[in-house]
């Protein structure tokens, strides 16, 4: 099992269905770990019951795409955990429409969040790391590689993390702070639902048995989320150090590049 004792790290998104997979794969590993959502309401939520003493876990509203909210949060982070060995950019947007009726504003939103929101708070870690070293992760989609219709602003803002993951690994190389990316497939979350929801009206097919068929083909299942919590908590140890700016899969096996 990956050790991260002691390691200390911030998770985005991690009031979501994939970050509360995260948070609980990280502690079990030893780590302690700042929570940061949009609603610290529901981040707190999902600490109490994953970290009920509240002894290694920290909670705090940060809009991942305001600079201001993203560096007080990561010095509240530094402050609280007494420093960081790194951050899992988890937070995500999506929003489903066809590429002939898709709304600028939708567009920019899943680029600022999923996008500017992975390079802010990468940056402002990054900034701390710099002296030190550490490990960055980014969520990032098979929809990045593959491409999925209905889904044209995701799609593309999902190769753009791949894209921001390779840049920010070879800049801060010499930095010892080392950045890859994971690729899910369909995880068991709200998202996921969310989808199933909206294609549901427009294919005249019941939610529930859409959702039953997103899951990972070969596997004949949806993927839970600390299955891709695991590959994360690997890809923050010291055990990954030569796996550097990479995409890695986590779908089951369907993606074959
Ligand atoms: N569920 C899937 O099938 C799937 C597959 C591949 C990739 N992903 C990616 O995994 C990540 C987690 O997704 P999930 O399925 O858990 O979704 P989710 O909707 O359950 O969680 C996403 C979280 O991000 C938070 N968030 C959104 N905008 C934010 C902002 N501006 N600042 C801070 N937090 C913000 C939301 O409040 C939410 O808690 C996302 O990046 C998503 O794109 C999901």
């Amino acid at each position: 099992m990956v050790n991260l004792t002691d390691r200390r790290y911030i998770v985005t998104g991690a009031a979501g269905g994939i970050g509360g997979g995260i948070v609980s794969v990280l502690l079990e590993r030893g780590a302690r770990v700042a929570l940061f959502d949009l609603d610290e309401t529901r981040t707190k939520a999902v600490a109490s019951r994953l970290d009920p003493d509240g002894q290694r876990t920290m909670s705090i509203g940060v809009d991942v795409t305001d600079p201001t909210s993203v560096s007080e949060g990561v010095a509240r982070a530094v402050d609280g955990l007494g420093g960081l060995e790194g951050l899992v950019n988890n937070a995500g947007s999506v929003v489903l429409d066809t590429a002939w009726d898709a709304a600028v504003e939708d567009w920019s939103k899943q680029l600022e969040v999923n996008v500017i929101g992975t390079f802010l708070c990468s940056r402002e870690v990054g900034r701390y790391l710099q002296p030190l070293g550490g490990a960055i992760v980014n969520v990032s989609s098979n929809c990045g590689k593959v491409g999925y219709k209905n889904m044209a602003a995701y799609n593309a803002a999902k190769a753009a993390v791949i894209s921001l993951t390779r840049s920010l690994s070879m800049e801060w190389a010499e930095d010892r702070i080392n950045v890859n990316a994971v690729c899910p497939g369909g995880v068991d979350t709200p998202m996921l639902a969310g989808v199933a929801e909206w294609l549901s009206s427009r294919l005249d097919v019941p939610a529930d048995e859409l959702l039953a068929g997103m899951g990972a083909a070969q596997l004949g299942r949806k993927i839970a989320p600390v299955e891709v919590a695991k590959v994360i908590a690997f890809l923050l140890s010291d055990d990954a150090l030569i796996i550097r700016g990479q995409a890695i899969n986590v779908d089951g096996g369907d993606t074959p590049y």
